[in-house]
């Protein structure tokens, strides 16, 4: 680690404490000019650090920056595989980690964007994705021999987790619109893009890229045309380490369930926050539109469904998009 992440390390874990350049430069065995040095890089990325004659530097309590030092002081030794990349901008990071998958990269690879310039969703379309008020993150699973069910199952896992994170930092409690929309009171505050690479022969699941979108605090200039009405954020400002406990805790939830031997126990989670269950919902599938009741969520998280004419059916996501009626 360099000097001004060592900084940020320290400044991160005590946020709104003083610390003298010259307990700086013993601590770490550098100069005070290195100190002032790194400080000063600091400021230039955005860092608000207080500087007071005879008390010293401290970074302020308001602080949201996305950094692999701010993002790690909350993770638990489950994340211990988990390779943080921070990015201020990237086209997209689920490109980017497929990519990197591409190329060989481990398990854990995770990227974490504060703004993508070719945010995707879902079924081809874009997922808006501005500057320092969202997070934008991928990460990269390797699990071994699982069959395509299995890898289905990363998504609704992935919703799960993203909505126990969004609940543990805001106290608002989270929905999911099946199959993969948080919703927080009516509005959707998050996305999920699930992409995955598959052995020909074998037909079980090399990689999955699972990729995540939660809009954090409103955009400064709004939601454009066409989300504003449908689009929310989990809070009504900017929080301090809102953006670094959100991803922390994501990571936290998703990889407790991952590790565990018994990869159903995310579904009462996932099954509790549906919005769907129990509603008249529209179903789309290849452009053919029916209505339906959506009955319940079996344990492969497949969406139940009583038709108009009595009939049932299990729905396996995938090209399918229900609307609630
Ligand atoms: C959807 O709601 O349709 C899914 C949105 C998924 C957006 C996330 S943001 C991080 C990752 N990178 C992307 O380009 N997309 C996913």
């Amino acid at each position: 680690m360099g000097t001004k992440e060592q900084l940020l390390a320290l400044f991160e874990n005590n946020k709104g404490v003083y610390f003298s350049g010259e307990d700086i430069a013993e601590k770490f065995s550098i100069s005070r000019t290195a100190v002032w040095k790194s400080v000063k890089t600091l400021r230039s990325e955005g860092y608000n650090i207080d500087a007071v004659r005879n008390k010293g530097y401290s970074l302020s309590v308001e602080t949201d920056i996305l950094s692999v030092q701010g993002i790690q002081k909350y993770l638990k030794p489950v994340c211990s595989c988990v390779e943080i990349n921070v990015l201020p901008v990237v086209h997209s990071t689920n490109t980017l980690v497929r990519e990197k998958a591409a190329a060989g990269a481990p398990e854990g690879y995770f990227a974490i964007a504060n703004n993508q310039t070719n945010g995707r969703g879902r079924s081809g379309r874009s997922f808006f994705s501005p500057a320092d008020t969202g997070i934008y993150m991928s990460l990269l699973l390797r699990p071994p021999c699982y069959s395509s069910r299995q890898a289905m199952k990363l998504t609704t896992m992935a919703a799960a987790a993203a909505c126990e994170a969004i609940e543990a930092v805001s106290g608002e409690p989270a929905q999911i619109k099946w199959v993969n929309d948080i919703y927080i009171a009516g509005k959707k505050v998050g996305g999920i893009l699930t992409e995955a690479a598959f052995g020909l022969e074998d037909g079980l699941l090399e990689y999955a890229v699972l990729g995540i979108g939660i809009n954090v605090s409103p955009p400064k200039g709004g939601f454009p045309d066409g989300l504003q009405n449908i689009a929310g954020t989990i809070f009504c400002d900017a929080q301090s380490d809102g953006k670094n406990r959100l991803a922390a805790e994501f990571l936290n939830q998703f990889m407790m369930y991952y590790t565990r031997s018994n990869t159903d126990d995310y579904v009462d989670s996932y099954r509790s926050r549906s919005l769907v269950v129990g509603k008249e919902i529209t179903i789309t599938f290849s452009g053919y539109q029916k209505k339906a009741v959506a009955l319940d969520i079996d344990t492969d998280c497949r969406l139940i469904v009583k038709y108009e004419d009595g009939r049932t059916e299990p729905l396996s996501f995938g090209e399918i998009s229900v609307k609630l009626s």
